[in-house]
């Protein structure tokens, strides 16, 4: 297996944890590139379901070494809970789990800004994990890395500085309580203490590992249509979640990469604000939530549900250049009658075959459908393409035509077992 990127294709939670799950086995590395723990992958095997937000979904496999990249922000406190988690489940990760110096720390009054900005008028609807405000930062050249925290004097005086900024801003402007100095920095020492031992040059590492001819598995977090810059901006994370962030986020060149799987889900979800063109009305949402269990791994808020939106997913293939897909969630439409897919946009009297990078006119675009029959029947414990029902298989082969790429592999359940490719 060559190096590949797995990359959510529309607004996230398309099932990545999953698919990464099939896919480790066949890698050596498994790396996070960006995003934090406003992620939720969920892995199911067997009884046990793990929800991971920032160790890659690899862990589970034995031997497999887990990086977290660069371009990850990451919450320390949060972190060291998860590691705790996976050891209290006998899944050890001392010395196969890696932490990039250069990814950036996540302190309290991230959050506390976060939480304070959704307060106000035009909320984005984050997860209020304090990842926008450590973004912002990083690009302000303020921020506090992972190797700035492992050193006690570099850390007092980074914090000092930044912390009467930040007081200054949660005072006068939100009108809410600081943070005292002492306190945070005794907390973030120990915390420094407790994740050295994890803490290295990923870059190294990674292009090491390549240079040796081992494999990468990068996982993307979040979705195409979250991306800073691809995304429905301002309704997006501050990250590159597209596959470009790969590179970027973890200081491999673009060279290396072999290939792109984007996954999708048969329908289309999103948390939070924002345009959402095919979302369903009422009724139907409250139905396919109910089956396709849509609320969030994270936050555990209700995701919007709506119809596939190969709009969305065009300009999903065509940013990250997407080889491959992977189709999620089949089952969920097992029930209904017949079936849309959004093939065009129009909008003021002109139709868009492309997904508008105008916010205002996505917000006000009408979607134009294409109707297929249901299938009516329970594809829970179908194992293969050919076994599929008819009327299933006419919707995927739809979608890959529409789409012009490859669907390579199907999911009909959170199961492990519940998987099997298109071939
Ligand atoms: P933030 O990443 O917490 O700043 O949230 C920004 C937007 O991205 C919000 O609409 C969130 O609901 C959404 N978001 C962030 N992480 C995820 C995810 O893992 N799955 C789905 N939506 C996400």
């Amino acid at each position: 297996m060559p190096n590949i990127v797995i990359v959510g294709a529309q607004w996230g939670d398309e099932g990545k944890g999953k698919v990464i799950d099939i896919y480790a086995p066949r890698a050596d590395y498994i790396v996070r590139y960006q995003g934090g723990n406003n992620a939720g992958h969920t892995v199911v095997i067997g009884k046990d379901s793990f929800i991971l937000h920032l160790i890659p979904s690899g862990i589970l496999h034995k031997g497999k070494i887990c990086v977290i990249g660069n371009g990850v922000v990451v919450d320390p406190k949060a972190l060291l809970e998860e590691i705790e988690m996976l050891e209290s489940k006998g899944i050890s990760v001392k010395g196969r789990l890696f932490l990039s110096e250069q990814a950036h720390i996540i302190f309290p009054y991230h959050r506390k800004l976060d939480e304070m900005k959704e307060e106000r008028k035009g909320k984005i609807g984050t997860t209020k994990k304090g990842i926008g405000p450590c973004y912002a930062d990083k690009c302000a050249r303020v921020g506090i890395r992972v190797a700035d925290l492992l050193d006690d004097d570099v850390l007092k005086e980074k914090l000092a500085d930044t912390l009467n900024e930040k007081n200054a801003l949660l005072k006068k402007i939100y009108d809410a309580e600081g943070f005292i100095f002492d306190a945070l920095y005794r907390e973030y020492t120990d915390y420094a203490r407790r994740l050295r031992e994890y803490t290295c040059n990923t870059v190294v590492i990674l292009n090491e590992a390549i240079r040796k001819n081992k494999r990468i598995l990068f996982e993307g977090a979040q979705g195409t249509l979250l991306d800073v810059d691809h995304g429905t901006y301002p309704f997006v994370t501050s990250s590159n979640a597209t596959a470009g962030g790969a590179s970027t986020g973890t200081g491999v060149g673009p060279t290396k990469i072999d290939k792109v799987i984007g996954i999708v889900k048969a329908y289309t979800t999103r948390v939070g604000e924002g345009p959402f063109p095919t979302e369903f009305p009422p009724e139907l949402m409250e139905k396919i939530r109910k089956k396709g269990k849509e609320f969030g791994a994270t936050t555990g808020r209700p995701r919007r549900c709506g119809w596939f939106d190969s709009i969305v997913v065009k300009h999903s293939v065509m940013v990250n250049g997407i080889d491959e897909i992977v189709v999620t969630k089949l089952d969920v439409l097992d029930d209904l009658e017949s079936l849309k897919v959004c093939v065009g946009y129009r909008c003021e009297g002109r139709f868009f075959k492309n997904f508008p990078t105008n916010i205002r006119i996505l917000e006000q675009c009408e979607p134009v459908y294409e109707e297929l029959p249901g299938w009516q029947e329970d594809t829970t414990k179908v194992i293969s393409y050919t076994k599929l029902p008819k009327y299933a298989k006419a919707y995927l082969r739809r979608i890959q035509t529409i789409l012009d790429t490859k669907i390579v592999l199907i999911s009909v359940g959170s199961d492990r077992k519940q998987t099997f490719s298109r071939e």
